[in-house]
């Protein structure tokens, strides 16, 4: 029995599994994440967080249960739409050939709006990104094409961020800085992040609360040191 969620709950997950080929990636799978939270999303390689991450904006089509975004069960949206709202950010930075600028304008324009010079200089602020709005991406760094790719996330006015370990291939740096953004970004507009990290200490800075997976089973969700715990005793 669903029932509904409470107001701040921003992302609620009721029994959502994915089976590909008879082979159970996600059980079952009940959490909810509500506003102004990061969760922490761990557990071994191939214990299934990628691929919980992508039924969450359907990159991969759940087999089963209800997702639902601020009360509204997500089957009823566009994925395209669903997308927009919930942003996926992964390790390697996936951007479009051209300008830093085009590669912001592309998701709103697609919602039909055009961001002003400003509103383009405010998103690069945002993921402490130095350089030209003119500048070709193809002469980035790893770091800048990464935030450049955070930012055209942010520039869609997602109201989840979806982090599968955007940080892994950045410098310290810029590593602090994203996860400074993310953070910043959670608590002004009253939204929520699912995070994916293999790096523990990031988990500490990041969130508070953190969901343990293994063999595709939620098995711990909690405050971070009782889930650390948990994961120390995995075997
Ligand atoms: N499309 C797929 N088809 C079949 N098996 C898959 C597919 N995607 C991932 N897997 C398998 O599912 C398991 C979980 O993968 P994944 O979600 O990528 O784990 P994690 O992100 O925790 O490392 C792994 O055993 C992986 O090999
Ligand atoms: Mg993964």
């Amino acid at each position: 029995m669903s029932t509904p969620t409470q107001p701040d709950v921003v992302l609620a997950l009721e029994q959502v599994s994915c089976v590909v080929q008879d082979t159970v990636l996600v059980h079952p799978f009940s959490a909810r994440v509500s506003a102004n939270e990061v969760v922490a999303v761990l557990g071994p390689s191939g214990s299934g967080k990628s691929s919980l991450l992508r039924l969450v904006n359907r990159l991969a089509e759940p087999s089963g249960g209800t997702l639902r975004l601020h009360n509204t069960d997500v089957f009823t949206l566009a994925p395209q739409v669903l997308r927009q709202r919930v942003g996926l950010v992964m390790q390697q930075p996936h951007l479009f050939p051209g300008t830093v600028e085009s590669n912001l304008q592309f998701g709103p324009t697609q919602q039909g709006r055009v961001l002003s010079k400003k509103d383009i200089q405010n998103l690069l602020d945002q993921v402490s990104f130095a350089g030209k709005p003119e500048a070709s991406v193809e002469t980035l760094s790893g770091g800048e094409a990464q935030r450049v790719s955070l930012a055209r996330t942010l520039a869609n006015q997602p109201d989840v961020l979806l982090l599968d370990e955007p940080t892994s291939a950045l410098d310290e740096a810029t590593r602090l800085r994203i996860e400074e953004t993310v953070r910043q970004w959670v608590k002004q507009k009253q939204h929520c992040a699912l995070w994916v990290t293999h790096d523990l200490e990031q988990a500490r800075r990041i969130a508070d609360r953190a969901w343990l997976l293994h063999n595709g089973n939620l098995v711990k969700q909690g405050p971070m040191e009782e889930v650390l715990d948990a994961f120390s005793t995995l075997t």
